[in-house]
């Protein structure tokens, strides 16, 4: 069965290569992209979405673009934005402009209206920042149970990656990612920075994804050999040459969930700590009579990840065959 997603994005390296994945999977209905302030301005994430879905022919798929800033806090994009990398994400990627333009409804409007209209038959893969989803919460209470199942790139065990103990996701808006762990979706599941560096992509894996001779190849091994070099400048993975596609892992364990290990616990958002603003607090060892309400993945299957990516990325158009 073809299983219909929406995925919110802040497009961003990684995000791509999950826009493609998902786009061209043959198990999978990308129904929308919903793009959200994050790695990049709002905008800029709209219109790497829109260049990226036209570069793999997919410019059929609508883009609605959501929220500018977070739900609460004034101080992010800027100035804390100007702590972000630039060397692991492209403010423009390298793909053509595009000729189609973003939906005119709202992105949180759109997803909320989207799971009334159709409850319980789309997942919604979340790989950014939180702030549409708490935004959809708002204009509809009912959403969280509209949605068949939540899949959220975020957070962390023992990693970070944007403070000591937090990962950016979260981070960049921790208001909105505590209501979402508290609002009630009949499932969710975090993929944390501890199961996507377990799937590092190399380069000679790039030098394989390129030599498909496909669009979707080309612009992943391009895209991911950016990440690799901004890794190896800025934070090692501690494998020489590699880099975590995070947002990808998301996709492909919606696919074939054999791809991540998970534990059913409870996970809260920090939202007042002085040190520790944005931490998922992952009650994995029973620390607390929280009930469980989050699958977290503790680990993922390098090997299946990169061999998935391969498989779906020899499909679609030849580059510049838009
Ligand atoms: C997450 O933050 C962004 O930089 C990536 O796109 C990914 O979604 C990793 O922390
Ligand atoms: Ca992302």
């Amino acid at each position: 069965m073809v299983q219909k997603l929406i995925l919110d994005v802040d497009t961003g390296t990684d995000d791509a290569v999950a826009i493609m994945l998902a786009a061209l999977h043959p198990a999978l209905d990308l129904v929308a992209v919903t793009t959200v302030n994050g790695n990049i301005e709002v905008e800029k994430c709209t219109d790497n979405t829109l260049r990226t879905l036209e570069w793999i022919g997919r410019g059929d798929i609508p883009v609605f673009e959501g929220l500018a800033t977070p739900i609460v806090r004034s101080d992010f994009p800027t100035p804390r934005a100007t702590k972000r990398d630039p060397k692991v994400h492209m403010a423009v990627l390298p793909l053509p402009a595009p000729k189609g333009r973003k939906q005119e409804k709202p992105a949180p409007t759109f997803l909320s209206d989207v799971f009334a209209n159709n409850p319980g038959q789309i997942t919604l893969v979340a790989v950014g920042p939180l702030s549409n989803l708490a935004a959809a919460i708002a204009i509809d209470p009912a959403f969280p149970t509209n949605v068949a199942e939540l899949i959220i790139m975020g957070g962390a065990v023992d990693k970070s990656n944007i403070t000591p103990s937090a990962e950016f996701n979260i981070w960049a808006d921790p208001e909105a990612a505590s209501h979402v762990f508290r609002a009630g979706f009949k499932k969710i599941t975090l993929v944390p920075l501890d199961a996507t560096h377990e799937a590092l992509v190399s380069g000679d894996q790039c030098d394989e994804l390129r030599s498909l001779g496909t669009a979707a190849g080309v612009a992943a091994a391009d895209i991911i050999m950016h990440r690799i070099r901004g890794y190896e400048a800025n934070q090692p993975t501690g494998t020489p040459l590699t880099a975590p596609v995070h947002d990808a892992v998301c996709v492909a364990a919606l696919v074939d969930e054999t791809i991540i290990d998970t534990k059913f616990v409870n996970v809260v958002v920090e939202t007042v700590g002085e040190y520790t603003i944005g931490r998922t607090v992952v009650d994995h060892e029973k620390r607390t009579t929280r009930p469980e309400n989050c699958h977290v993945a503790f680990h993922a299957n390098r090997p299946a990840f990169i061999k998935m990516l391969s498989e779906i990325f020899a499909r679609g158009p030849m580059p510049g065959a838009r």
